[in-house]
């Protein structure tokens, strides 16, 4: 028999590379989308397109975080041994514009989701991706799972709740359920409103001549900055254990947005000056300081690390843009 893994957030960066990793490792796959009218998942489309891979061993349910009847019927029919919950409002800038729907989302969302799986008859384990935000400033660089939680913004007060929620029903209900603390990861598929993807788009377009110039906010900021793909390879690892627990996963590596311009722009051989331009609209209210993960347990326990260092992911994601701007209008590549 097929092991049967469960995702939520599966139209997403994470939850598309999961997809890829768990189809190879001979799991059957199910996702639950959103109903929303343009149903955003191109980057599911090569397995979607696959009449082998899909209603084959992947298979998409409409349900929603905000919708728990139906997230239940669902995971009731389709009882996955693995629930990896991946869905939520992700973007930090965004959840100050938006904090109640954040909350609603990422931490009421999760709420529900343990509630649902306290009352199957046999649980799945469950894995929480949360965040290095429910940090916030902390006193101690690097954090580790030990490390307090004291978030200094919406979406770091969601994911602290949601993250305690997890820990009370591990220890108080007894599931299987896990926190992985991740820190910034990146792709070619990243959300266009993410700083390293809005760089890399804009430094390929900029040499392909079509934008002009790239404005952003605080370009000093630091981070923590890997590659999705390597996480996404934490959480399988985190939950094919004998006890669930709590894992930082980080490369326990500093960068900054400048770094992140300077190695994107030089993967086009673009000199970056003339092109960055700031504008106050882009800070944000407060920023998290001395995001720096220590990922010793998950390296110790798990065998876990990352593979993919910092220069190699953002050009990677550069060139990814540059090849894309160039199919989708190959007259306008210079
Ligand atoms: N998005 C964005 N846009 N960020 C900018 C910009 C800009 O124009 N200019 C500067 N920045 C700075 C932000 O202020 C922040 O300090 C840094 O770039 C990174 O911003 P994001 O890429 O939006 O990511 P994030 O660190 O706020 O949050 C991401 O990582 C968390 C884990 O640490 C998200 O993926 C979260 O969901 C995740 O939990």
């Amino acid at each position: 028999m097929k092991k049967k893994a469960f995702i939520t957030g599966i139209t997403g960066q994470d939850g598309s590379y999961l997809t890829e990793l768990l189809l190879a490792k001979g799991y059957e796959v199910h996702g639950s989308v959103r109903r929303t009218s343009s149903l955003e998942r191109s980057r599911l489309a090569h397995l979607y397109a696959d009449p082998e891979v899909y209603n084959q061993s992947l298979f998409l349910h409409y349900a929603d975080l905000d919708d728990p009847t139906t997230l239940r019927r669902v995971l009731s029919r389709v009882q996955p041994s693995e629930l990896y919950h991946l869905a939520g409002q992700s973007h930090v800038g965004l959840s100050f514009e938006i904090p109640e729907t954040t909350c609603e989302f990422t931490a009421m969302g999760t709420l529900r989701l343990l509630e649902i799986l306290r009352d199957l008859p046999e649980p799945p384990r469950f894995f929480h991706a949360t965040s290095s935000e429910i940090f916030g400033r902390p006193a101690q660089s690097p954090q580790t799972e030990d490390t307090p939680i004291a978030p200094i913004n919406p979406y770091g007060c969601a994911k602290a709740f949601a993250t305690q929620m997890v820990r009370v029903y591990r220890e108080s209900h007894g599931l299987f359920a896990v926190n992985g603390i991740l820190y910034n990861h990146e792709s070619p598929r990243r959300g266009e409103n993410f700083v390293t993807r809005k760089i890399c788009h804009a430094a390929a377009a900029i040499k392909l001549g079509r934008q002009r110039e790239l404005v952003l906010g605080d370009t000093s900021a630091l981070r923590d900055w890997g590659h999705a793909r390597d996480y996404v390879r934490g959480m399988w690892l985190a939950l094919d254990q004998e006890t669930a627990d709590d894992y930082v996963f980080a490369t326990g590596k500093l960068h900054s947005v400048q770094q992140v311009i300077e190695a994107a722009f030089a993967a086009v051989d673009l000199d970056w000056s003339g092109y960055v331009k700031f504008d106050r609209h882009f800070l944000r209210p407060s920023e998290p300081l001395h995001l720096l993960g220590d990922a010793t347990k998950a390296r110790t326990r798990l065998g876990w690390s990352p593979g993919i260092p910092f220069q190699e992911l953002i050009k990677e994601m550069t060139i990814a843009e540059l090849n894309q701007l160039t199919r989708t209008d190959p007259k306008g590549a210079a």
